[in-house]
């Protein structure tokens, strides 16, 4: 029989009556289960991190249902159907574009939070398998990209699985297997798309999806990382970062104006008010100001930690404004001044509300309590949704997806160039050779895997020194160099 624990049980039950019992499920634990108080520093969106990602890979599947119905999975029309995608299908554009930065976003705050939880050492025991389990999310991620790319069938991505297949090729013992299932054949030709169409669309989101599922119910068993650091003087200190370092208050004030003036911008302003004007037409000015605005005001509520009821408020507006500007979007029509003034004006004060709110939420809950995951946690990963929903269609409108000439297998292009998360690669096979790279990638990626028993080890040699992390920052910033070193040639 299904014990009651807790208030808000007896009230599903009370309200939800006869259908509940219809399901025999124990509703108290699960509530107990799924709102274990959160420890304070995941306040902290660095802290949360995970959270964005598997946000992101939703907005992925969603979009990419929505290609799949144009796309066209052959050699000889994949290339004309993302075109149609592109020129002619009603939003395909604004999908796909979607789609394409959504997929570089999720890469890049993966890393980051891989970041987070290497710098906080939070795959320490007893969090190794959690640590092996994102090592395996982190290659779907990768190859969930580079699959994606590969469909598009112009040029670069065309050569770019040329390349990939001669690495795979090189790698020692099963690489001419591996290579030969990766093309479909000794060549690159039409199964080679097939092959990527499936991994892309079938095989690897399925893998994610239950790598995801078990990264979260490992995470629960052991639940998040407790702050801890080898040094008891600095721990009081750390987790105020923003609020210290800048005034959360003040910064939150900031956004608010800039907020309200982006709107009164998008209200008054003639094209020509922006540098974009000569590569936009006035109706696209006038909804980047919006986007902007919007952005601020979503930074200014997130910054301010502002009430529950004022940041619901303020969620129902954004939704209101991105329908808004996808209705603009399609009737190509223009607001009156004083719809652009209302809008400005309570999201201002939503704003503003918000940071009238903060000190309760900071020091009247007190910043690093344990909070409720339903519905505080809840609502703060609903911001920081709506804030890359925002961030996403900004990007959009500015740097639309385009499309590059169609691949010739007979012609070689001048700069072959992968996708800049493998940057750091192509820059090391450009530095040691083929063989070597191939070697060195292996050696990286077991020591990524198995990082856990390698910072232990470390641990038992050299006790407290933190080798790990001075390690770790090397790597990072080797990442950077060879990155950036790569984009510039
Ligand atoms: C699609 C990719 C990923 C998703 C959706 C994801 C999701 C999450 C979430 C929601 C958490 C809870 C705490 C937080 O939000 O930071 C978490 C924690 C964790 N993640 Fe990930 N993660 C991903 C990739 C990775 C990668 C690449 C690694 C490392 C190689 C990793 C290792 C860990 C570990 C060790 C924890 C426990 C940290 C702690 O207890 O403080 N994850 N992950």
């Amino acid at each position: 029989m299904a014990h009651e624990s807790g208030a808000g049980t007896q009230h599903v039950r009370a309200t939800g009556g006869r259908l509940w019992q219809l399901l025999p499920v124990d509703w108290g634990k699960i509530q107990e289960v799924t709102n274990e108080p959160v420890p304070g520093h995941i306040k902290r969106w660095w802290f949360a991190l995970g959270g964005t990602p598997a946000y992101l890979f939703l907005i992925q599947i969603t979009t990419g249902i929505l290609l799949s119905f144009y796309y066209v999975p052959s050699q000889d029309h994949a290339y004309d159907s993302v075109a149609a995608i592109t020129h002619v299908v009603p939003f395909g554009w604004f999908v796909r574009s979607i789609h394409k930065w959504a997929a570089n976003l999720m890469i890049i705050t993966v890393l980051l939070h891989m970041c987070r939880v290497f710098f906080s050492c939070a795959f320490r025991h007893p969090r190794q398998v959690n640590w092996v389990v994102g090592c395996g999310l982190l290659m779907c991620t990768l190859s969930l990209g580079f699959t994606g790319y590969s469909l598009i069938q112009e040029q670069l991505s065309y050569w770019g699985i040329t390349v990939a297949s001669e690495l795979v090729s090189n790698v020692p013992f099963i690489g001419g297997i591996l290579a030969t299932f990766m093309r479909g054949g000794e060549e690159i030709g039409p199964n080679t798309l097939t092959r990527m169409f499936n991994l892309h669309v079938g095989i690897l989101p399925v893998i994610t999806i239950l790598l995801i599922g078990l990264h979260i119910a490992v995470l629960r068993l052991h639940g998040v990382s407790e702050l801890t650091f080898s040094d008891p003087r600095i721990q009081p200190e750390h987790p105020r970062l923003a609020k210290d370092l800048l005034g959360v208050k003040l910064l939150s004030l900031l956004a608010a104006i800039g907020a309200i003036g982006c709107l009164a911008a998008a209200a008054f302003a003639k094209s020509s008010f922006t540098m974009l004007a000569r590569e936009l037409s006035p109706e696209s000015t006038r909804l980047l100001w919006l986007v902007l605005g919007a952005i601020l005001a979503t930074a200014s509520a997130l910054l301010s930690r502002g009430h529950m009821y004022g940041l619901l408020l303020w969620f129902g507006i954004s939704i209101m404004t991105i329908a808004k500007l996808l209705f603009d979007l399609t009737h190509q029509e223009a607001l009156h001044p004083a719809g652009w003034i209302a809008m400005a004006v309570v999201l201002g004060i939503t704003a503003v509300y918000g940071v009238v709110r903060q000190n309760r939420f900071i020091e009247g809950k007190g910043a690093d309590k344990p909070f409720n995951f339903f519905p505080d946690h809840i609502i703060s990963e609903l911001l920081i949704g709506t804030l890359l929903l925002f961030l996403l269609t900004l990007m959009t409108l500015v740097f639309p997806a385009e499309l590059a000439e169609k691949a010739n297998p007979l012609v070689t292009p001048d700069h072959i160039k992968p996708e800049w998360y493998f940057f750091f690669q192509f820059r090391m096979l450009k530095l040691t050779g083929l063989n070597t790279a191939v070697v060195l990638s292996g050696v990286l990626g077991v020591m990524v895997v198995g990082w856990p028993w390698i910072d232990a080890l470390l641990e038992k040699i050299a006790p407290k020194r933190d080798l790990g992390i001075y390690i770790g920052i090397v790597a990072f910033l080797m990442f950077l160099v060879f990155t950036v070193w790569e984009a510039t040639v």
